[in-house]
């Protein structure tokens, strides 16, 4: 048997990393795929943006087992699951989370089952749960209506939903807060994230919570949620009956964590606000080209809500009178290649040139 002393950080996964801040014990069998240890990026680009000798931090979720955040909580969820004896996990999706809970349930070893609103959500995405072996029900209907499904199944007490309406996803995701502080050596001053169904800002917020209570840190940040505009019910605080927006991950009009979400917010004097579009494809272009983080449209909405802060007055949280010295974390939720159709539409003007050094060297345009 391998010691945990002789596998590396990454490969032991966040049960193993931060079993006593979870709601594990020696009998839960540990599901994981090594996810979390994602790194902490300091960027002196966004640091100049916001000056004021402030320094930003980009934590790319990215990297995570199937490419996005959600793989923290899953596999405390798909762990306790098991623990539980399940016969089945199910879950609604925009995508992500159905993806992570395929990989978890094939590595389980347990039959998973995703609603997911055809069309509505990203092929790769798709690819994904496909791939790990989901049996996969498309509805015709929105995210909000697969989560109106699940909640009504969950009576049935035939599976476990692995929607963050489960405490145990919450519990797993908090564990990015945790290494942000570890890395940082105390929280940081703002915390920025995408919103869709709100349980990842919750779990920032009872990470953040948690270490400061065990003195793990001495402050507590301000977090700032970011929605499209057109799916912005926690901003505008009204159901939206038909979001939209073309970061599908968080085309979503009813959170399932809504007041949770306040809470965060209020309690941590931070703000909701919302981008448009047309900034998230700004943002996530603007990160690929100058970081060299390539994060989905989604994502990019941590991005694109530093930048409205950054440059507007009328921003929920305007960076203009921010304190010297602030340190910002954004959050970067999904990897790019989830969801590359935009990109792919950008590239379609590539056109083939003459197979001679001279043409492609004037095809350089140096
Ligand atoms: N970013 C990405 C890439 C997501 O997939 C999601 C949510 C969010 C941000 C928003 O996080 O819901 O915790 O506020 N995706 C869910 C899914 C809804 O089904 O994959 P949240």
């Amino acid at each position: 048997m391998v010691s945990t002393t002789t596998k590396s950080r990454r490969s032991r996964g966040v049960i193993e990393r931060y079993r006593e801040f979870l709601p594990v014990s020696a009998a839960t069998p540990v599901i994981s795929l090594g996810e979390g240890n994602t790194p902490l990026i300091f960027s002196p680009r966004l640091s100049e943006r916001v000056g004021r000798g402030c320094e930003v931090f980009v934590k790319n979720e990215g990297v995570n087992p199937t490419g996005s955040f959600k793989d923290r909580g899953m596999t405390v969820a798909v762990s306790k699951a098991m623990e539980r004896g399940t016969k089945a996990l199910i879950c609604a999706s925009t995508g992500n989370t159905s993806a992570s809970a395929a990989a978890y349930a094939a590595r389980a070893g347990i039959l998973c089952v995703v609603i997911l609103p055809l069309g509505k959500i990203a092929t790769e995405k798709l690819v994904q749960a496909f791939a790990y072996g989901a049996k996969i029900i498309p509805i015709d209907g929105n995210f909000d209506d697969a989560l109106r499904i699940v909640r009504e199944l969950d009576e049935t007490g035939d599976f476990t939903v692995v929607n963050s309406i489960n405490p145990d996803r919450v519990a797993g995701q908090k564990t990015a807060a945790f290494e942000i502080i570890d890395k940082m050596g105390d929280a940081p001053d703002f915390h920025l994230l995408p919103v869709g169904n709100a349980g990842n800002v919750t779990a920032y917020w009872a990470g953040y919570r948690e270490y400061r209570a065990h003195e793990r840190s001495a402050k507590l940040p301000a977090m700032i949620g970011f929605q499209a505009a057109a799916a912005a019910p926690i901003f505008y605080n009204r159901i939206i009956e038909k979001p939209e927006t073309i970061a599908s991950a968080i085309r979503i009009g009813n959170p399932a964590s809504w007041k949770h979400a306040r809470t965060a917010i209020s309690e941590s004097r931070g703000a909701i606000d919302v981008v448009n579009d047309d900034e998230i494809l700004a943002a996530q272009s603007w990160l690929a080209q100058h970081e060299g983080i390539f994060v989905e449209p989604a994502s990019a909405a941590s991005i694109a809500g530093f930048f409205k802060c950054c440059a507007s007055g009328d921003a929920a949280c305007s960076f203009r009178e921010i304190p010297e010295g602030s340190r910002i974390v954004c959050t970067v939720t999904g990897h790019g290649l989830k969801d590359p159709d935009v990109v792919i539409q950008r590239m379609k003007k590539l056109k083939p040139v003459a197979t001679t050094v001279m043409d492609v060297r004037r095809a350089i345009e140096l």
